[in-house]
This record gives structure tokens, sequence and C-alpha cells, in this order.
């Protein structure tokens, strides 16, 4: 067991931070936890875990070279330049659609990864991921490794982002695999969470809690596999794995 204070800080800190014109960054992002997906693409860094998941999934379904990073983690200034730069390159219509204000980016969480279909020219924005082949393959794998495809053709009125066939965040299992059953994208499973504060919601052999901040410190007792984030709008998501001995 080990015991933590969650404070009001830890609110915009975690795998399930919901990130969105709404519900900007609020806290600085450690860029040390950022590591190098692919060394030929040296400049493309992922928070640590998300790269380890992401390579498991690359091995899985053995896609090679075949699929390649496009964008991951962006600072304040990157994801300010690419709205900028779009804006005089595109139009302020098709910015508004594809690239998401600065500060209020996933990529600036470095848990959001732009993937693309390996050929000759790549789009920066808008990069080739087709829904057939080895990039259908990735996505169908994606969701056992805690990832989701984040921007999806009917959820457009939600996120006010349009489909991004390429974008995927990490969340976490099992959150990851309960939004794809349930067909939620991040603002609804964040919002159906926040249901749970009284009982905790069970997926499976997972035992999920919410604990809404309240203006006082929050003390709890971790197991070592709990893993505990804050939603980035007004408390927390404890997620807990119950093995055998509890179970029986
Ligand atoms: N393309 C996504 C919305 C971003 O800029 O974060
Ligand atoms: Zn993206």
């Amino acid at each position: 067991m080990k015991k933590v204070v969650l404070k009001q800080e830890n609110i915009y800190q975690g795998y399930l931070i919901l990130v969105n014109a709404n519900y900007p960054i609020q806290t600085l992002i450690d860029e040390k936890q950022m590591v190098c997906i692919d060394p030929y693409f040296p400049d493309i860094v992922l928070e640590s875990e998300a790269t380890e998941m992401l390579h498991r999934i690359f091995q899985r379904i053995h896609s090679e070279n075949q699929i390649v990073p496009v964008s991951g983690y962006r600072s304040l200034q990157e994801q300010k330049d690419i709205y900028n730069d779009s804006i005089e390159e595109n139009g302020l219509e098709f910015t508004k659609k594809y690239v998401a204000l600065p500060n209020c980016s996933e990529h600036q969480t470095g848990l959001a990864i732009d993937l693309g279909f390996n050929q000759e020219h790549i789009d920066f924005i808008r990069p080739s991921f087709p829904y057939f082949g080895i990039c259908q393959k990735f996505r169908e794998f994606a969701v056992q490794y805690g990832f989701i495809e984040r921007y999806q053709q009917d959820k457009i009125k939600i996120t006010n982002i349009s489909d991004e066939e390429w974008h995927f965040r990490y969340i976490g299992y099992p959150h990851s695999e309960i939004m794809d059953e349930k067909n939620f994208c991040l603002e609804e499973y964040i919002d159906f969470l926040r249901q749970w504060k009284d009982t905790p919601y069970v997926y499976r052999d997972y035992v999920i809690s919410y604990y809404p901040y309240q203006g006082v410190d929050i003390i709890l007792e971790l197991e070592e596999t709990d893993t505990i984030s804050g939603n980035n709008i007004d408390g927390f998501i404890l997620t807990r794995k119950v093995c055998d001995k509890d179970a029986s």
C-alpha cells in the first residue's frame, strides 16, 4: 500500500486528462518524460509508457516500417506555429477542423500521436491512415494497448474536430476497451465516469472509481498496480485491477 495525497493541481495530470477547447492544458508538461519513438524520426517524441505500448502494437501486428510517426509531443510554441502556418496555407475554416487551438491540443500532453501509412508523400496535418490493410490492423489492436482513435466521424458534434483517422491518444487499459465497447468519445467517457462517484464502475476484473475534488486534499491508499489520473475538469479516476486473491 502506498499513500497518495491528491491536490487540486493533480486534477490536470495523468493518462485520462480530457484536453479540448473547453478544458485546455493547465500544467506544464515535463519534457523529460518524453522519449523518441523511432530512431529514423529523432524529433518525434512521446510519453514513455505510451511509447512502450505503441512499440508493442507495432510488434504484435508486424508493421515493420509500413507505419511511421508523423507528429507526437508538441510544445505550446510548436502548436502555435502549426496553427498559424495552417491558417496561412489552408485558411481558418480548414484549420479549425484539423488543428486544435494552442493550449487545447492533446499533442501538448505527449499522449497523442499522428501516424501515417509510409508512402512517398506524407501530409503533415492529414496523413493517410486508411481503414484497411496494416493501418486498420493497428486500429484493431490499439484498444488492447490503451490507445483510442480520438476523433471519429460520428462524434464531430461533440469533439468539434473533424474525423482524424491518423490521431491516436493513449489513455491506458482498460479505458480504451470500455470506450470502444460503448462507442464513446473521450468527452462522453469522462462524463460517464463522473457518474460513478458513490459506487465504483466495475468492468471485467477492473474497479474504476471517481473522486470529485471538493476543495480539500484527497488521501488514498494505493495498491501497487493501481493507477490514478486527473480528468482535467474536477476530479480523479482510480483504476484498480482486482487480483484472484480479492475475487475469491
Ligand atoms: N489535430 C489535432 C486536433 C491537434 O491539433 O491537436
Ligand atoms: Zn494529432
